[in-house]
């Protein structure tokens, strides 16, 4: 990461290992702390204790229990969605999927995390809330190439310099809502049913286990995993230590963690699904079984609108890896090979996710894989969309409720038709899909090409720093790494 050396790690035992067995090793991400305690208050940039505590306060907030509680908001935002996209069914008009997927996870988070009710489809130029999002993910790709060029030379660069990755002026708007809205939820006496009241709850030292709301059964331990919990500090009792810019980063975090990743997930399902009719037909026949009833115990328990999820989670994981450093020197099983205290270690999902190892047929898109008959066939720890161990994405519940509520919606109020006009407005080839009532999406997947392009500019500018990369090549064969040539014509080892 940056100018750190990186060890990457796809070895299924090995990641079990490392993130169970010796997750103590390993609690901890790079830094990306950064003076700005929007950022360095989030769950993702917490360390050691602070992590810890964060984490069994936060961890209680995503129970089924809990999302059961809000999952009428998400019903509400899913609703939304179909009141505007049926005018343009009825005039035949063309739907952008990543676009308003965003605009569906937006809504989502706006009303969850922030207590703020937006008109996400109408008022995208005005609303302060939405331009203000804009600008934390669309309007700083200039941001994102200073941000990864300094990274590339120094992390302490980045320091030195106060460079935000993310615009300021963001970050104040959203500083500001979060203030006001937590002054007036304090003096309100009626406790809303969203998430932002749950970390109220939790500052007020509340304990959220005592809202007696009975679990579901809603998470796939054969798909996802065991989830693992972290022990509490002894003397951390739930709420203790929370203040509020730590509500602030939470919200924040939310909002940085759910928009692009849930929002790609979902344009993604509907991509494939309008590749594939077979498997269109089938989930709707699914989701029709239960005529419209999508409440959250409900949309837990279908099995291929499951297998749909998880097999695009596979297939396109929006976190291709995830990274952590070593606490403390650590030899590696009983190879002999150690990873020195301080070093970065990358487990790669990608990889795992597309080895033809693990999955026949990486590259296809099938979601039989993930039905309750063929996960046997699944090795563990070979599948972690959601990361694995205790520091594993505490909003797994959270995006899973969201992404099978807004399929299991759209899909009933959907045909199963292939469109008659097989392009997009913008001329490339990707498939169409009509729905009910004439309504046709597209999905152009060129703003996602755009992001990958985005994204692999840091890697160019590391391949440019080539002579740094052979450093670190020696760096690790000097701990009993073999050596690999990765650039024969550049490298004399
Ligand atoms: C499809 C959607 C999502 C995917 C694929 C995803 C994936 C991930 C991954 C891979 C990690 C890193 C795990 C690790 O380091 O082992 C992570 C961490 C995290 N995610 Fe998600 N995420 C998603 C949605 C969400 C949502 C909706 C939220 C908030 C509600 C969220 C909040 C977080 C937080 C706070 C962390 C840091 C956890 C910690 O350090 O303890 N994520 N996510």
């Amino acid at each position: 990461m940056g100018s750190r050396p990186t060890l990457m790690i796809a070895d299924p035992e090995l990641i079990k290992t490392m993130n169970i067995k010796d997750f103590h090793v390993f609690v901890n991400r790079n830094d990306f702390t950064f003076g700005d305690p929007l950022q360095d208050r989030s769950l993702f940039n917490l360390i050691g204790d602070e992590w810890k505590t964060m984490r069994s306060i936060i961890s209680p907030t995503f129970s089924s229990g809990k999302m059961r509680s809000m999952h009428p908001i998400i019903i509400d935002c899913v609703h939304k969605l179909v009141d505007n996209l049926r005018p343009k069914a009825m005039s035949g008009e063309d739907v952008e999927m990543k676009k308003t997927m965003g605009n569906l996870t937006m809504d989502v988070i706006a009303s969850c995390a922030f207590g703020t009710k937006i008109d996400v489809y109408n008022d995208q130029k005005t609303n302060e809330f939405i331009v203000n999002a804009r600008k934390v993910f669309r309007g700083n790709v200039w941001r994102i190439w200073v941000f990864s060029i300094l990274l590339s030379i120094s992390q302490k660069l980045i320091h030195w310099t106060g460079f935000q990755f993310i615009d300021p002026s963001a970050q104040r708007f959203f500083g500001q809502a979060v203030k006001s809205i937590l002054a007036k939820r304090k003096s309100e006496k009626v406790q809303q049913k969203d998430y932002l009241q749950l970390m109220i709850n939790a500052l007020n030292r509340k304990n959220v286990d005592n809202d007696k709301e009975p679990e579901v059964d809603d998470l796939n331990e054969d798909i996802y995993g065991k989830t693992q919990s972290i022990e509490s500090n002894s003397n951390s009792k739930p709420g203790t230590g929370i203040t509020d810019v730590d509500i602030l980063a939470t919200s924040f975090a939310f909002f940085v963690a759910g928009y692009e990743t849930t929002g790609a997930l979902l344009s993604l399902v509907f991509y494939n699904l309008a590749l594939n009719e077979k498997c269109q037909q089938k989930l709707y026949e699914e989701v029709n079984g239960l005529d419209g009833k999508y409440d959250y115990e409900s949309v837990s328990k279908m099995p291929y609108l499951e297998a749909c999820i998880a097999e695009t989670l596979r297939l396109y994981p929006p976190i291709g890896a995830v990274n952590r450093y070593a606490l403390e020197e650590y030899t590696i099983g009983d190879t002999g090979l150690t990873i020195p205290k301080g070093m970065m270690v990358n487990f790669d999902i990608y990889s795992l996710h597309h080895s033809p190892e693990y999955y026949p047929n990486p590259e296809v898109w099938d979601p039989e894989r993930f039905m309750p008959e063929n996960r046997d066939q699944l090795t563990p720890y070979t599948y972690m969309p959601f990361g694995t161990g205790p520091r594993n994405c505490v909003g797994m519940r959270f995006a899973l409720m969201e992404a099978k509520t807004a399929v299991a919606h759209l899909v009933h109020n959907a045909g199963r038709h292939k469109s008659r006009r097989w392009r997009c407005r913008c001329g490339c080839h990707h498939y169409c899909q009509q729905f009910r009532n004439n309504l046709l999406w597209t999905l152009c997947s060129h703003v996602l090409i755009a992001d990958y392009i985005l994204l692999s500019m840091p890697s160019v500018h590391y391949i440019g720093v080539h002579h740094k990369i052979e450093r670190y090549v020696r760096l690790w064969s000097s701990h009993g790494f073999p050596q690999k040539r990765l650039f024969p014509p550049y490298y004399q080892l």
